[in-house]
């Protein structure tokens, strides 16, 4: 008998819909009883028994390669979590996410970052309306002040070109254009430069205008919202730094916006006609391809952004079309719930063998933490198993000449994503072979080891052999591409997306708000007036309490 049925997400079994703990899915308890099974396999043997799991376990597209097959996997648990995947309405979700369904619940909005990389001719409707006609009425205005910038058709306020560009935002509003900016060094415009300005602290500030001439600085100041206090501050501070070098009229020259809240805009003293928009249905860790990118398209050209927003629609149709099996977003979620809920690991590494991908982890770690970061699934009920886990990471080699130790040797189980390039587009080809040298190795040696026979046989002394044994079956996946152009950085970008998408869905939860920032935002700002002593002391614990007057009183004594 089926004992099927249809709700909102996709097919379900009785006594497991959407009310039923995800932890009594019977799809979720097969992959309890399977982790038993197969928590100690080897990777050695895997292999060994399976001449054709490399092959099996990679997939291509968008420009991407991954390998996959040094995973504490077998068919069968990959097997397992595809059905797994389906049972939770993963592919309805998807469906629903590309047609603008509003899937963020909590705030009641569309998910519409693909909308940004939509080609023209494609209608997604918000509300009725189409929205990519929006998206690329934005992209042509930003095109066309990108090109005035980068020709010099667009001049300061004492008519000198512009030469330096500051992008005064943070964190969706930063991390985007500044891994990006870092990773298309080759492709920026050679006379100018593009800095960013996110943090409150004053040294940021002092550093990020260091040997800057007024005359020559255009400041983005990119926020979403309008509202974010650092962003306000930092826009404030620098505008009075252009004010008192150039007057009050300099403002219109240096200074854009782009947000979605004209309004505040306004208020702050920027023409909205120099105002760059997009849409609440955009968040921010997910808003590159929006105007957010303005910064990085000035430094790169339109023709290169439009190159980079082909890569993210290459990765976005494969997401929305190909077969779990080989759906690259798919595989890379799936085999982190694997690691975070069946083998409890806290952690994944992001490792790319690329100066230029320098802060990319930094770029993913928002975007996982914030996203999935989540205590309650979607009904608001509290989850009683993990949801995303801790991004970290650093380029290779250099991680490996400080903690890949622990990865090796350590006593915890940490999945490591490594991204390399065959060919790198700084010259020194012996340099990016010895590099790729390095990261093929060490996925190599993670995943299979040193054992104590092959020690002996190398010759190293019994007493030795312990603390040399690499024991392996330490799971790595290896993404591969071409070189790091703009159209590879869009596919990978939204490679990681689409996976945090995947283990949303799994787990049942809103990936796309994030209310646990405000609380912070609140507290900073009624602590911030009683550091001052601007207003009364507040009612806090001892400990604030403590902290608060300590800083005070050093306060009172620089005075
Ligand atoms: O505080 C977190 C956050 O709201 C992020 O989600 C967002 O990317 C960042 O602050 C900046 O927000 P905005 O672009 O509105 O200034």
């Amino acid at each position: 008998m089926d004992d099927r049925f249809e709700t909102a997400g996709g097919w379900a079994r009785k006594g497991q819909d959407h009310d039923t703990p995800l932890t009594a899915w019977a799809q979720w308890r097969a992959l309890k009883a399977h982790h038993r099974a197969v928590k100690d396999m080897s990777l050695r043997a895997a292999f060994a028994q399976d001449v054709g799991r490399a092959e099996r376990m990679s997939a291509e597209a968008a420009g991407l390669y991954l390998d996959y097959s040094k995973n504490l996997v077998t068919p069968e648990t990959l097997g397992l979590l595809f059905d797994l995947a389906r049972a939770r309405g993963l592919e309805a979700r998807r469906e629903a996410m590309f047609r603008g369904e509003r899937i963020n619940r909590t705030e009641d909005r569309a998910v519409l970052h693909v909308a940004l990389r939509a080609p023209v001719g494609t209608a997604i409707r918000v509300d009725g309306r189409n929205v990519v006609e929006d998206v690329h009425a934005v992209l042509a205005r930003m095109g066309a002040f990108a090109e005035a910038v980068r020709s010099r058709a667009w001049l300061g306020a004492s008519g000198k070109p512009i030469r330096t560009v500051i992008n005064i935002g943070i964190g969706g509003s930063a991390l985007g254009p500044e891994m990006a900016y870092h990773a298309l060094r080759p492709d920026t415009h050679p006379d100018l430069t593009l800095r960013f300005l996110a943090n409150i602290d004053g040294a940021e500030f002092r550093d990020v205008t260091a040997g800057l001439d007024p005359g020559e600085t255009l400041f983005i100041v990119c926020s979403k919202t309008f509202t974010t206090e650092e962003t306000l501050v930092n826009a404030r501070t620098a505008r009075d730094w252009c004010v008192a070098a150039l007057g009050e009229k300099a403002v219109a020259r240096h200074f854009v916006a782009v947000s979605t809240n004209r309004e505040a805009v306004a208020h702050f003293g920027i023409d909205p006609a120099h105002m760059f928009g997009f849409w609440d249905w955009v968040g921010g860790r997910y808003s590159l391809a929006s105007a957010v990118g303005l910064g990085l398209m000035i430094a790169i050209g339109p023709e290169g952004f439009a190159e980079l927003l082909a890569g993210f629609r290459g990765m976005d149709e494969h997401f929305l079309s190909a077969p779990l099996e080989t759906n690259l977003p798919v595989i890379l979620g799936l085999l982190g719930i694997w690691y975070n809920n069946f083998f409890d690991a806290q952690t994944l590494a992001i490792l790319p063998y690329a100066h230029d991908l320098a802060r990319l982890p930094a770029y993913v770690e928002q975007l996982v933490m914030e996203s999935n970061g989540k205590h309650v699934d979607e009904s608001g009920r509290a989850v009683d198993y993990e949801t995303g886990p801790i991004v970290w990471g650093e380029p290779g080699v250099d991680g490996q000449h400080s903690f890949y130790q622990l990865l090796h040797q350590g006593t915890k189980i940490v999945p490591c994503d490594l991204i390399g390039f065959c060919r790198s587009r700084a010259g020194l080809p012996h340099h990016q072979d010895l590099l790729m040298a390095n990261l093929i190795a060490q996925a190599e040696a993670l995943a299979f080891g040193r054992s104590a026979e092959e020690l002996t046989q190398a010759g190293v002394a019994g007493e030795q052999i312990p603390f040399r044994v690499c024991t392996g079956n330490r799971p790595t996946n290896v993404i591969l591409a071409e070189a790091l152009t703009p159209r590879t950085l869009g596919a990978l970008i939204a490679l990681y997306e689409h996976s945090v998408f995947t283990q949303g869905v799994i787990w049942g939860i809103d990936s796309f708000d994030q209310w646990g920032v405000e609380l912070g935002k609140v507290l900073a700002r009624r602590i911030q007036g009683e550091l001052t002593g601007a207003t009364p002391e507040g009612a806090h614990d001892d400990s604030t309490r403590a902290l608060i007057r300590y800083y005070r009183a050093c306060r009172a004594r620089g005075d």
